[in-house]
């Protein structure tokens, strides 16, 4: 059975016209990390309030473990739900140590217990040393860290975290990535992360839920997510993508585009003919002599590849867009012709 169930949760602020939460509905299994990606004002936070009980729901109900911690008639609050929350500003206390902020949420512990719990913690984040350090004296990443730690010394049912690392440069992003996934799979803990950036939600969590205008749009592994995006909308903010209109064959294995017969991974089901194929870039791989053929429009020095945009003449002798990806060893001038395949594993029939 599911240990957080999330029904038709809902939230109508008074003066806006739209819920900024609509119908939001989710089962997470215990030990599962989370995130909820989407642009800004999609009602990630809201959502993470409603959770936490910050914010009160205008409809739906919240169950954490055996806790039925809000519905119509029940409202439980913060302090109450067995909840961590760990805060975009991390919001350590800067008078206190780093083991006395990582303490605060043990007042009702024995002495000698606390004292042990936060040294298995500290060591947990890897700062076992630092707890006599004030947070000051502390970079970024450890503040982040302690605040993790804090939130987890209670052993709480779910860790909540909102924008964990937009105050992070790159480098120290991608590494505390990496850390606090480690960190909270290590704690068996399970985690909502609200964020705004795919990669984040890629490399930490076990199931993405994209969000658009108060709206769930798909919930999915990375992997399916990038793989097999539900509608338009998904497809474009995971990742970059070519949407190309086409009509589906009676045999629902390929569309037939403007620029020429698409395979599909597998039979798709629906019922539609006229539809969309959303083709990543990586799935169209250069080769000698490819069914299709473009002229290089742009080249994007991207580092680690080089990003070109083919403009590839479509059957009716007008042009389509194409992106992808060449190696970065490869001599690419605008203007020269390319050739190249489709790898069907990253084609998608996606909804408007
Ligand atoms: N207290 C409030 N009163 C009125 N409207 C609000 C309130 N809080 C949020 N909203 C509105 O609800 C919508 C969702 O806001 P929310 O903060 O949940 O978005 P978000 O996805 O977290 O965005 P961001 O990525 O920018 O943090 C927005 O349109 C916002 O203006
Ligand atoms: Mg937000």
């Amino acid at each position: 059975m599911a240990f957080i169930k999330i029904h038709q949760l809902t939230k109508h602020f008074t003066d806006q016209l739209q819920p900024a939460v609509d119908r939001f509905e989710l089962e997470i299994e215990q030990g599962e990390i989370i995130t909820l990606l989407g642009p800004s004002g999609c009602g990630k936070t809201t959502t993470l309030r409603m959770i936490a009980g910050f914010e009160q729901p205008s409809v739906g109900s919240i169950q954490i473990g055996d806790q039925l911690v809000y519905d119509m008639f029940s409202f439980l609050p913060p302090e109450k739900r067995g909840i961590g929350m760990v805060f975009q500003d991390y919001a350590l206390f800067p008078h206190l140590t780093i083991a006395k902020n990582v303490a605060f949420g043990l007042s009702k512990w024995k002495n000698s217990e606390k004292k042990q719990r936060v040294q298995e913690v500290l060591e947990l984040v890897g700062l076992a040393d630092f707890g006599d350090r004030y947070p000051h004296q502390l970079s970024g990443g450890q503040q982040q860290r302690v605040a993790l730690a804090r939130a987890l010394a209670p052993r709480p049912h779910v860790v909540l975290m909102d924008e964990p690392f937009s105050n992070l440069d790159a480098g120290l992003r991608e590494k505390m990535r990496v850390d606090v996934m480690d960190i909270l799979r290590k704690a068996c803990t399970t985690a909502i992360i609200v964020t705004h950036d795919q990669k984040d939600a890629f490399a930490i969590s076990d199931r993405v839920v994209v969000m658009n205008q108060g709206v769930i749009q798909q919930i999915a592994s990375p992997r399916e997510m990038y793989r097999c995006p539900k509608n338009c909308f998904v497809a474009q903010f995971v990742g970059k993508t070519n949407l190309l209109s086409g009509q589906l064959s009676a045999d629902l294995k390929h569309v037939d585009t403007h620029i020429g017969k698409v395979c599909l991974p597998h039979q798709t089901v629906g019922s539609l003919t006229d539809v969309t194929v959303s083709i990543r870039p990586e799935g169209c791989k250069i080769v000698e002599q490819g069914r299709y053929n473009g002229e290089v429009e742009k080249v994007i020095y991207g580092g680690e590849y080089q990003e070109l945009q083919l403009k590839v003449t479509t059957d009716s002798h007008t042009f389509e867009s194409i992106i992808l990806y060449a190696p970065i060893d490869q001599d690419i001038e605008i203007g020269c012709r390319i050739s190249f395949d489709i790898t069907p594993e990253l084609v998608a029939v996606v909804e408007q």
